[in-house]
């Protein structure tokens, strides 16, 4: 049945992660966290934790259920376990946020402790889902090209939450970490491993894979997709081993230059997209495949930024980590949403009749010329809100944020009125053959788009 080759608990996670965006923001707005208190207050820990876990790892990983095995042309595995890692990171997540509430005195002291308590649940959550992803990834071998930056993300996903443990164990329980440094040393391992090597490297495989399907350019991407994997994965595992050993006192040389060939990998990855746009065959792009492009400019500057800062100015951070998080990775999240939410729902509505009777096109489900709008007025208020940051002028900044919260809030209101169990006009409507799938592992193989 088509309707089976939904990942059931994939809906779930994206409307979870919407509402943790929503709460992240709207703290970032009302002033309770960054840019309003410093970059390291507890209550930003609080609302970065929000959107790193929360968010976008939430996001992340319910896309994943759904597309790794497209990917990989496998069946869709994640039954029941999908829920239970939700369950886990749901409920560590609160645990997390108590402890960095205690760490700020907002919470009694003694519910410290709930931050390695908590990171140890949400661990749970995400060994759960990577061990499914990881079985998925095991029978497909040798890899499909974007899905081995799947396999070095998920290993990143991993090592980055057992690191921010440790850390949480230097906050609750000094005594209990032997290394007294593993605070300094270990924040900057946690930063390389869950930003780029989680997050980046991850978004990275699966827009490739979203991006050439949807604007129907060639998925090949030959010697250059090869340097970039190699490049910015290779580069960013020697970066993050080079940096343990060092902080173990194992003086090993070339982290600058593994750093080096991760910039470069990222570099030309942003090539190749450009390359990849302009080889499309379809000259009529959807909503969701413009709206990729601002995100991956973000991703250009952010990547000039960290250059910068690595260079000289330790001042960028904030608005560097900003637009990273707002412009690059939400930024395609949102985007993508807006294709596979209206997918998802096509699937679920229509995969049962698909060939015995007429049916709509999946973008008769959304109104372009109604959201468009809330795209561009997301995207002006990140563009907004970083450059308020870079001259430091923070009443801008929360203004800027608090309309990018608008517009993620229409763009939410867009994507619940997708699931409306309401028929749409069948004005448009196409006859839709087999020859139509593709995006998920049909028998026939083909694509939807
Ligand atoms: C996908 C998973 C995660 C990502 C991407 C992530 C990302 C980050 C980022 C960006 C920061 C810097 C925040 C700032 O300076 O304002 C940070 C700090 C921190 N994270 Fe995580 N984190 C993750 C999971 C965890 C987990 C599971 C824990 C466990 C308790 C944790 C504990 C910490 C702690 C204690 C800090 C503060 C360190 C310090 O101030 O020295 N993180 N994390």
């Amino acid at each position: 049945m088509f309707g089976s080759v939904v990942s059931r608990w994939t809906m779930l996670h994206f409307w979870t992660a919407l509402a943790f965006f929503v709460l992240a923001q709207a703290e970032m707005a009302f002033g309770i966290a960054y840019p309003a208190v410093s970059l390291f207050a507890p209550t930003t820990l609080a609302a970065v934790h929000l959107l790193t876990i929360g968010w976008i790892s939430v996001l992340m990983l319910g896309a994943l259920h759904q597309f790794l095995p497209v990917i990989t042309a496998q069946r869709i595995v994640a039954g029941r376990s999908a829920l239970i890692s939700l369950m886990a990171i749901l409920v560590g997540l609160a645990g997390m946020e108590a402890g960095f509430l205690a760490m700020g005195g907002v919470l009694p002291i003694t519910c410290l402790a709930c931050l390695p308590i908590g990171g140890t649940l949400v661990l749970a959550g995400f060994v759960t889902a990577s061990a499914v992803l990881a079985r998925v990834l095991w029978r497909t071998r040798p890899l499909p090209f974007s899905a081995c930056f799947v396999a070095v993300g998920l290993g990143f996903l991993l090592i980055t939450a057992a690191m921010g443990i440790v850390m949480g164990l230097v906050f609750a329980y000094p005594d209990l970490v032997p290394w007294p440094e593993a605070l300094s040393t270990g924040f900057h391992l946690h930063l390389l491993a869950g930003l780029v090597g989680w997050f980046t490297l991850t978004a990275m495989g699966v827009s490739y894979r979203l991006l050439s399907m949807f604007t129907l350019a060639p998925e090949e991407r030959g010697t250059i997709g090869t340097a970039v994997v190699v490049l910015s994965a290779g580069g960013t595992v020697a970066a993050w081993l080079i940096g343990l050993g060092n902080a173990a006192g194992v003086a090993i040389p070339g982290e600058t230059a593994a750093l080096g060939a991760a910039a470069a990998g990222i570099a030309l990855y942003i090539v190749d997209m450009v390359r990849l746009y302009r080889a499309r065959r379809r000259r009529k792009l959807e909503l969701n495949t413009v709206m990729a492009v601002p995100p991956l400019a973000a991703f250009a500057i952010c990547l000039m930024g960290a250059l910068a800062i690595a260079a000289a100015d330790d001042a960028f951070i904030g608005p560097v980590g900003y637009l990273f998080i707002f412009g690059w990775l939400s930024g395609l999240g949102l985007s993508q949403l807006y294709k596979i939410v209206p997918f998802l729902t096509w699937l679920q509505r229509y995969g049962q009749v698909l060939g015995k009777q007429d049916v709509p096109r999946v973008q008769d489900l959304v109104d372009e010329r109604r959201d468009r709008p809330w795209f561009w007025l997301y995207f002006a208020a990140v563009a907004l809100g970083f450059l308020a940051g870079l001259v430091g002028w923070t009443l801008l900044w929360r203004l800027a944020i608090a309309a990018h919260l608008t517009a993620t809030l229409m763009i939410v209101r867009a994507l619940w009125l997708v699931r409306r169990p309401k028929a749409p006009a069948m004005g448009r409507q196409k006859p839709m053959g087999p020859r139509h799938f593709g995006i998920l592992p049909y028998p026939h193989g083909g694509t939807v788009r």
